[in-house]
């Protein structure tokens, strides 16, 4: 187990949601095996709850008909949010769960390990397959002392990615440690796993003790609790220290969750739009204390505030304790309980509008508004300022109100379906087209740069999510017309034209999402390799995943001395791969200069990327 060197994790749960797991269920489905062979495997449909055409509800019958059929437990369309949902009824204290969305590291509250991937390691997972990575290292936080009144768990995580930014986790878990952790509840703790994926760790997490008991025992499952600690002589490769008394309200300004201000810097700014919701903050204790703050009130009349509970659970129990009345009475909009704004299915803010959300990404276009500015901060920043009109200090409310934990939540698995294993036939809407497959690596690299992109390029960049876009994510070749259409529209037809190319990329290239259509799309474009100064994490292995080569400039100063438009080689590209050099010599056929690039894989992703991609391998090895 030593940082850097390939590990293989047996995987007991497995997670999709709507948006990666049409392509997720279509791959398993490619690998010819008929049941999952995981203790649990789930799909949310959460993402694109909006049907403004067929495709939607198209994809959800087909998921729930692939559901059925191969053993998953399949939450329809108003259950709630996937991490939420999950926290509530599924996650297990010291299990292990695979996910294919970026935020799956929330159930790290409840003290599972739960890393984010692409739909295809959990199409694998599903298969019985072990999910491989390199051994991340582990930073020790440890939180000291309690929250000062209004201060939150969103604050807490804030300051994390203030210290880390959204690179300082990359390849490592966030292990929470510290006397600060008894006062903070399992769906506090879950906001902070879940936002430790902005710092691009592969996971956050948190002891499973009393207070991890105390939420099973009122969700009904205390039979799956078992304490669990860090070892007392744990050795940390990094140690960060929070002192919970001096954190004060937080807001990460626009466009990166590190921008990270305090909040009453900010105090006094007009705003348009309030978003409270999201995997981060919809939890009960988090809708509670909204309610609590709008209560007799009213929403400002310039400020358009939105509200959706994270889960239906959450949602009946404020129906059923008289706090959805006071929202709705403040002038509140109430959504259906699913991802909608924070995955820009609908609620954009005006052009040029402020929005202030509880959400966990606040990157450019993200909102559906290009010029939109987002402000990320906690349920009571967002309450307090829906109702005065501009960015507010919750400290100005004056004394803080105790919500107490629910004894018992409100338990109705109704909305869940549960696996008939039977061989029922597959109903496929015209929107669900034949996975494309990539040929077996070939035996040079070449071809010309069509785009040079900067740093800290996201998935969202590279594959735009968006009510238009996201139903296609059956399709790829519709899809495909939308790769980069943030920083440059043309670049699908470029590549069509040039029948496929390189990508050039800055620091963090990939960062964002577990999106995998990002590496997808793009490989059916013919994009074969991405060279960049560093690729994050779950972009690099998607990339293999789908046979795109991900490389490394040895010097970061190269990337300055090529330009889009060049043409570039690496001969015996393949002979590399299998040998597993990891150092290669490219060659700028435009300029004459040759460089070195970095080529760092496993043994498992040497055989798959020379196969073209884990789809080719796995049918190889399942033959
Ligand atoms: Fe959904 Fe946004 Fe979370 S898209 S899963 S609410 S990050």
């Amino acid at each position: 187990m030593t940082a850097g060197k390939e590990i293989s994790l047996k995987v007991d749960h497995t997670l999709v949601q709507d948006a990666t797991g049409t392509m997720a269920f279509l791959q398993f489905e490619a690998m010819g095996i008929s049941r999952v062979k995981t203790e649990k495997s789930l799909i949310y449909v959460d993402h694109n709850t909006l049907q403004t055409g067929f495709e939607n509800p198209d994809d959800h019958i087909f998921l729930q008909d692939m559901a059925s059929n191969i053993g998953v437990i399949y939450s329809r369309p108003g259950n709630g949010i996937c991490h939420q949902v999950n926290l509530e009824r599924f996650a297990e204290p010291g299990k292990i769960l695979l996910g294919a969305d970026s935020h799956t590291p929330t159930a790290g509250g409840l003290g599972m390990l739960a890393i984010g991937v692409g739909g295809l390691d959990v199409a694998v997972a599903m298969g019985g397959g072990d999910f491989c990575l390199m051994m991340p290292k582990i930073i020790n936080v440890k939180l000291t002392g309690a929250l000062a009144p209004w201060a939150s768990a969103k604050d807490i995580v804030l300051e994390v990615l203030r210290r880390l930014s959204v690179k300082g986790g990359l390849k490592t878990i966030l292990e929470y440690t510290g006397d600060g952790i008894k006062h903070l509840t399992v769906p506090e703790r879950a906001t902070i796993t879940n936002m430790g994926a902005e710092t691009g760790a592969t996971a956050s997490l948190f002891p499973s003790d009393e207070i991890t008991l105390e939420f099973l025992k009122a969700q009904g499952r205390e039979d799956v609790w078992r304490p669990l600690a860090a070892d007392k002589n744990a050795v940390y490769d990094q140690e960060l220290e929070i002192n919970l008394c001096k954190l004060e309200p937080l807001a990460a300004c626009p466009h990166s969750p590190d921008n990270v201000k305090p909040v009453k810097e900010l105090e006094g700014m007009k705003i348009n739009q309030v978003v409270i919701g999201s995997c981060t903050n919809s939890s009960y204790l988090d809708l509670m204390k909204v309610a609590e703050i709008l209560k007799g009130k009213k929403v400002h009349p310039d400020v358009s505030l939105v509200l959706a509970c994270g889960s239906r659970q959450v949602f009946q129990m404020l129906a059923d304790n008289g706090s959805l009345a006071e929202i709705i009475k403040s002038g509140a909009r109430v959504l259906e309980c699913a991802c909608g704004p924070c995955i820009g299915m609908g609620q954009s803010p005006k052009s040029a509008g402020i929005s202030l959300r509880t959400i966990n990404r606040n990157f450019k276009g993200r909102s559906g508004t290009k010029d939109a500015q987002v402000y990320l901060v906690s349920p009571e920043t967002a309450a307090a300022s829906a109702v005065s009109g501009v960015m507010t200090d919750p400290r100005s409310l004056g004394e803080p109100f105790v919500v107490p934990n629910p004894e018992k939540f409100s338990i109705d698995d109704s909305m869940f379906i549960f696996p008939a294993y039977g061989d029922k036939e597959i109903r496929r809407g015209p929107n669900i087209k034949a996975l494309p497959l990539k040929c077996e690596l070939d035996r040079d690299l070449q071809g010309e740069v069509l785009l040079k992109v900067g740093d800290n390029i996201t998935t969202d960049h590279i594959m735009p999510a968006g009510a238009k876009i996201l139903p296609l994510r059956s399709n790829i070749p519709a899809m495909a017309e939308y790769v980069f259409e943030p920083v440059d529209p043309d670049f699908a037809r470029r590549a069509k034209e040039k029948r496929g190319g390189i990508v050039l990329g800055g620091d963090n290239y990939g960062q964002g999402s577990s999106r995998e259509h990002a590496a997808l799309a793009p490989m059916y474009l013919g994009v074969t390799a991405v060279i960049a100064k560093s690729i994050a994490r779950i972009h690099y292995d998607n990339l293999i995943n789908f046979g795109i080569v991900p490389l490394i400039f040895m010097d970061p100063a190269t990337y300055d001395t090529i330009g889009q438009g060049d043409r570039l080689e690496i001969c015996g590209m393949k002979e590399s791969v299998e040998r597993g050099d990891e150092e290669l010599t490219a060659r700028n056929l435009t300029s004459g200069q040759k460089f070195s690039v970095k080529l760092l894989l496993s043994d498992r992703q040497r055989r798959v990327l020379s196969a073209g991609g884990t789809l080719n391998f796995m049918k190889a090895e399942n033959s």
